[in-house]
């Protein structure tokens, strides 16, 4: 069954560090993604660092997974000079989506925590972080070693009343 079926949020993980190798392989899956026009609008912040890890935790209160995660990965979107600014939502999904798919091709567990637009989590990681205006945190991704192996798993999702062939 491929990654696609697999993968799910994954909150628990054991103490084991994620290799370097893992994290670029994450960070090309997120920027191989379709973009409009190729616009590309991400750029990414690798967090490692314990301490640094666990104080980003407290962006939102559903993100205590941070407390034990060896690894966060915050996404920004481009907010200037873009050529199809009304997509960059759309484009920053799709490259989210593909890391989290890369993680669990890596044996990895993973989450997104959600930033939306002007709120005070937003608020919380540009000032963490010393973003520049130019850019906005999109989402945070957790990641870690799952405490449990078989949290990638497959839960079936199809529902065929929400498929309309040729109509609505
Ligand atoms: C935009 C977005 C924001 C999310 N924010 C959070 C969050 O703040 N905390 C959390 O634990 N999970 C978060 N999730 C994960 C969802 O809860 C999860 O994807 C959903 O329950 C379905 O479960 P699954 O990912 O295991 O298939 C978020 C997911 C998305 C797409």
């Amino acid at each position: 069954m491929t990654s696609i079926f697999k993968r799910r949020s994954v909150r628990r993980y054991t103490d084991q560090k994620i290799e370097k190798e893992k994290i670029e392989s994450m960070l090309r899956a997120a920027m191989q993604a379709p973009s409009a026009c190729n616009q590309q609008p991400w750029e990414f912040i690798v967090v490692e660092d314990k301490q640094t890890v666990e104080q980003l935790s407290k962006f939102s209160p559903y993100a205590r997974m941070l407390l034990e995660a060896p690894l966060a990965i915050i996404i920004l979107e481009k907010t200037t000079d873009l050529i199809a600014p009304a997509f960059t939502q759309q484009d920053l999904g799709a490259c989210t989506q593909n890391l989290l798919l890369q993680a669990v091709e890596e044996k990895l567990g993973a989450v997104w925590l959600g930033v939306s637009k002007g709120d005070d989590r937003e608020k919380f990681i540009v000032d963490m972080f010393n973003i520049p205006t130019e850019l906005r945190p999109f989402g945070v991704i957790s990641v870690g070693y799952p405490m449990d192996a078989d949290a990638n798993s497959f839960v079936d999702r199809y529902d065929e009343k929400r498929v309309h062939y040729g109509s609505f």
